[in-house]
Parts: structure tokens; C-alpha cells; sequence
């Protein structure tokens, strides 16, 4: 693959003005910011994802049903899936539906391979009776490489693993991704089937509207509510801490490439902070009570499960290849959640406004 060379390195409104997307997951954290941002773009949007799993849930506090078809549907049902994806006739296939908790996941291994493995395995397949499709790009994690639990960071070329379940499961709809693309989809053969396949590791990833359990920031959140400690497990578990924008970026502009050049990134992709964000669960705990005001004691309580002490990206690859680059840093993501936290306890009704606020800040960055 030449370097960088004639690569779209920045989210291009204009490429997705009317252009035909299907976002799976569009109800959850993730899938809601990238829903508005494609929304204001001008994008066709359909989402295919369960309804909300939160309440509150960034999804309905934005009102993003308004300007979207939003499909209720479970994406192990293959035939439902097929039938929408098939229907609607999209150029761009998002993929984001997935169990993501780690500890969930602990509790309930079938459902999460069920949802997170077969759940890939009827996407492609769907996409396999779509003619209208050009590029697919599957979200999966930086929990898909085998940790070995040195300092060093991941790239694409290295061993997948995952310990724990949703992790492994990643690590399988990265394989499943990588045999889709072999079998039906290969770059060589591009001229025949005109379909480009990528995935997208991303880092952890927060921002304002996760409601999730078992996750730093909603935890952290969830407790200055309380009168109960603030309970933290693993403080000195290290990971790739970024804004949400961060990745959605990635992905966006991986699409776009995927679409305009097609087998030339039919590739994985990861897409972390810099090195200097890589910090540990401690730091982050106590810049996000500095940014909020608060004084909450923070209680470290055991950890009952594995979980990785180690992490981090190499994003060597996005930067040389697609010219994409982290904007925000884990400090100035911090901030944004503080600002979001607090125009959502003003008034929950605007949140919309507020969010589009933050992507649009973070465009002009
Ligand atoms: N949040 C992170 O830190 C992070 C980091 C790396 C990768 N990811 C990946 O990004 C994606 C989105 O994560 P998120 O944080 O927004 O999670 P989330 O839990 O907020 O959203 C998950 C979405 O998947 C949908 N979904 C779950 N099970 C489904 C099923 N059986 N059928 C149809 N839809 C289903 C949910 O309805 C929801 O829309 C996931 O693939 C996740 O693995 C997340």
C-alpha cells in the first residue's frame, strides 16, 4: 500500500450528503454521537440495533428517531437483518452493534459470542445480497490482540486473542471479517464484486451520554449522584483513553475511503490517542472529579475478574496510510464530558444541541 498518497485524511461533509448509510448499533453511546454527526452531514441514514439499553440514553434525549429510519432488531435474527440491509440499498455498512462489557460478558458468554461473532457473520453475509454496497467497516476493539502485557502498543500485524469473552469474541469477528473479505470480497478481485472490507480497533473510548454499567466514566458519574463511595477497581489498569469523536473520525474516514478507492484499505485499522494519553485508571478517576468540582473520596475495591493491566495502540498505520490523527487529548476529553455532564443536568431536553456542539468543535480542531 503506498503512503498516505491521494488518501481523503479528514471527515468530508460533502462525500456524505445524501449518501445511503446503515449504521448497526445506532441506539448505543457510540452509535448515537455517530448517528447525529452523520444526520448533520446530510447522510440517508438507517439504523438496526436494539432499542436503548439505558434510560436515560443518548438516543431519545437527542431525538435522533427524527431524522433517521430506526429499525428495532436483534442482529442474530439473519432474516430480519437481511431483509433491511437488502431493502434500504446502502453504499456504506457500519457495523457497532455488539455486547460490549467486559464483565457482562463473564456473565454471559453465549450471548455475547451469539451477538458479537454471528452477529458479524449475518452482517457480511447480508452484504453479500446487497449489490448497492461499496465499503463495510466493522468496529471491533483494542481488546482483540492477544495482551501480553508489555508496554509495548498493538499493531494491526500482531496476534489476536482476547482473554475474557467479549474481548475473544472481537477477536473472532476479526477472523470472521478476514474470511468474508478472502471468500467473497477479495481485494484482487475488487473489479468484480466492487466491495471494500476494513475493521477499526479503537481504544477506550468516552465522552458524554454513556449510560453503560461496569465503565469508568458512567460509574464515576453515577456515584457523585450517591451517597456511596466512589469505587474503583484496578487503578493502575492502563488504557488508551479517548474521545468518542476520536474514533467516529476513523471510522468516517475510512468509509470514505474504502468507497472512493476501494481495495486499497481493505485492511484493519486502529485508531488510539497518543502515547501520552495512555494513562492509568487512577489518573483518570482524579482529572474527571478535578474537571467536575468534586471532592467524592475515591474507595479502590478488589477486582473478582481478569482484566488487562496493560494496553495500548499503535497508530502508526491510520496516521501513514489514511492521514488521520488524534485532535483531542484525554484532558481536553475529560473537559468535554464535564461541559456535556453539565448542560445535560440543565437541561436534558437540549442535549442535542450540545452534542452537536462538540462535534462541531471538534471539525474546526
Ligand atoms: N465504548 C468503548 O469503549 C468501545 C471501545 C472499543 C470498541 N467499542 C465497540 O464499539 C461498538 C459500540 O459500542 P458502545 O460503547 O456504543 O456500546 P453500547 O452498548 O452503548 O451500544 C451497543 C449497540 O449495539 C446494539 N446491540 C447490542 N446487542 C444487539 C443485538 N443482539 N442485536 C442488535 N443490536 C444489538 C445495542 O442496541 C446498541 O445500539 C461496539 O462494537 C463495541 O464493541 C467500544
Amino acid at each position: 500500500m503506498e503512503i498516505g498518497e491521494g488518501a481523503m485524511a479528514e471527515v468530508v461533509s460533502s462525500f456524505w450528503k445524501n449518501k445511503k448509510v446503515f449504521l448497526t448499533g445506532h441506539t448505543g453511546f457510540k452509535g448515537s454521537w455517530l448517528s447525529l454527526w452523520l444526520q448533520n452531514m446530510g447522510a440517508e441514514l438507517t439504523g438496526y440495533a436494539l432499542a436503548p439499553a439505558t434510560n436515560p440514553s443518548l438516543f431519545a434525549d437527542a431525538k435522533l428517531e427524527k431524522n433517521m429510519k430506526s429499525v428495532i432488531g436483534d442482529i442474530r435474527n439473519y432474516d430480519l437483518l437481511k431483509k433491511t440491509l437488502t431493502e434500504f440499498k446502502p453504499e456504506i455498512v457500519i457495523h457497532m452493534a455488539a455486547q460490549p462489557l467486559v464483565r457482562y460478558s463473564y456473565q454471559n458468554p453465549i450471548e455475547t459470542y451469539a451477538t458479537n461473532v454471528m452477529g458479524t457473520v449475518h452482517l457480511l453475509d447480508s452484504v453479500r445480497f446487497s449489490p448497492s454496497v461499496r465499503a463495510v467497516v466493522n468496529v471491533t476493539t483494542d481488546k482483540c490482540y492477544e495482551n501480553k502485557e508489555w508496554i509495548w502498543p498493538y499493531r494491526e500485524n500482531e496476534s489476536l486473542g482476547g482473554y475474557d469473552p467479549y474481548s475473544n469474541s472481537k477477536a473472532c469477528s476479526e477472523l470472521v471479517t478476514s474470511a468474508y473479505r478472502q471468500s467473497y470480497f477479495h481485494p484482487e478481485k475488487y473489479s468484480e464484486h466492487q466491495v471494500a472490507i476494513a475493521s477499526a480497533r479503537a481504544g477506550n473510548v468516552i465522552g458524554g451520554g454513556d449510560w453503560s454499567t461496569d465503565r469508568l466514566i458512567p460509574d464515576i458519574l453515577r456515584a457523585l449522584k450517591s451517597s456511596a463511595n466512589l469505587q474503583i477497581r484496578n487503578p493502575r489498569a492502563i488504557r488508551p483513553w479517548q474521545h468518542v469523536l476520536e474514533p467516529l473520525s476513523g471510522y468516517l474516514i475510512l468509509a470514505q475511503n474504502l468507497h472512493q478507492q476501494g481495495a486499497r484499505f481493505s485492511e484493519a485499522f486502529n485508531f488510539g490517542p497518543a502515547q501520552e494519553d495512555v494513562k492509568d485508571v487512577e489518573w483518570i478517576t482524579k482529572k474527571l472529579l478535578s474537571e467536575l468540582g468534586s471532592s467524592k473520596k475515591i474507595e479502590i475495591v478488589k477486582s473478582d475478574l481478569h482484566e488487562a493491566q496493560y494496553l495500548s495502540l499503535d497508530c502508526a498505520k491510520a496516521q501513514a496510510v489514511l492521514g488521520w490523527k488524534p485532535k483531542w487529548n484525554v484532558g481536553l476529553a475529560l473537559s468535554k464530558i464535564a461541559e456535556w455532564n453539565r448542560a445535560y443536568d440543565e437541561n436534558p431536553v437540549g442535549i442535542d444541541k450540545m452534542t452537536l456542539k462538540q462535534i462541531e468543535e471538534y471539525i474546526r480542531n
